[in-house]
């Protein structure tokens, strides 16, 4: 069994944008710029919005952080947006979610620039990614497949079952892996809580890619020998022997599964750090693409 240590290459990819940043610096460029907009004190997303903060001052890209009383308006809210899809010193937009009920997080989403949506949540780019245009993909799929490739994971022809269907998971890492590209070109099937049963299509995957969000459900007689095992769940379980009286694991068993797996990515230090590298790195391709030098 390979272990698939997202934490590592996520470090790469920092430290290749960090380069690369510090080269338009010593050449007096304008660098890129991310804004986190937050809405509200739920103390997580307070937690997520810091770390993405921390990752772009790490590799001196431009940020900041707007954050917003939970009562705002939904029509201020999308005046701050709209202020920052002119700003030319920042390329990527992010909106904290969940959102607050009284907005509307469909109208926000599709008020962001689809030229600055690092989150690929935008309808524009994701009707890109399925009709196979290059485009923002959203973070945690997109570092899918970048393990996938930095791994050197044959995917061409292999059979991927995605377990979840998510419009920020499932639904867009099954439209990257039936692109006719590297680290995709494969055959997918895409699995939900109507099967029957579930193992029916797991035991059929070359690659298996959990994100249902239910704690260790992937057992090991759910899997076939030799499969490379993706698991994309955060579950928080009761532990009272940890000081914090939790811990976390992901959406397979893998103290099982990973007896009988080719490669397996660990929860936490596997999927998790890629969201942020590749939030970074969608940063930068909205500057390459779209910003003024
Ligand atoms: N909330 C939890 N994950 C995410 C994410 O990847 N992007 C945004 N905008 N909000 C989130």
């Amino acid at each position: 069994m390979n272990l698939i240590d997202g934490k590592k290459v996520a470090a790469d990819i920092r430290n290749e944008l960090k380069e690369k940043i510090s080269k338009l610096k010593a050449e007096e460029k304008n660098v890129p710029g991310l804004v986190a907009i937050i809405v509200g004190d739920d103390p997580a997303s307070h937690i997520y919005v810091s770390s993405k903060g921390k990752a772009c001052e790490e590799i001196g890209m431009r940020t900041k952080t707007e954050k917003l009383p939970a009562d705002i308006t939904e029509d201020k809210l999308l005046e701050l947006i709209k202020s920052y899809n002119e700003n030319k010193d920042f390329h990527g937009i992010l909106v904290q979610l969940p959102l607050p009920k009284h907005i509307n997080e469909d109208k926000v989403i599709e008020t962001i620039s689809s030229k600055k949506d690092v989150d690929g949540f935008h309808p524009i780019s994701v009707g890109n990614l399925v009709i196979g245009k290059d485009t923002f993909a959203s973070c945690t799929p997109a570092g899918i497949q970048e393990l996938l490739i930095r791994y050197k994971i044959e995917t061409k022809g292999k059979h991927v079952v995605v377990v979840g269907r998510s419009n920020i998971v499932g639904k867009p890492i099954t439209n990257i892996m039936l692109q006719k590209a590297e680290g995709a070109n494969s055959i997918v099937t895409i699995v939900h809580s109507a099967a029957k049963d579930i193992s029916y299509y797991t035991k059929q995957a070359d690659i298996l890619i959990a994100a249902i969000g239910k704690p260790e459900m992937i057992k090991a007689d759910m899997v076939k020998d030799g499969v490379v095992v993706v698991d994309v769940g955060i579950n928080r379980i009761d532990d009272p022997s940890k000081p914090k009286g939790y811990r976390i694991v992901g959406d397979v068993d893998f103290e099982n599964v990973s007896k009988k797996a080719s490669y397996i990515t660990p929860v936490p230090g596997g999927v998790g750090p890629m969201t942020i590298a590749m939030l970074l790195s969608n940063t930068f391709k909205a500057y390459n693409l779209y910003g003024e030098k």
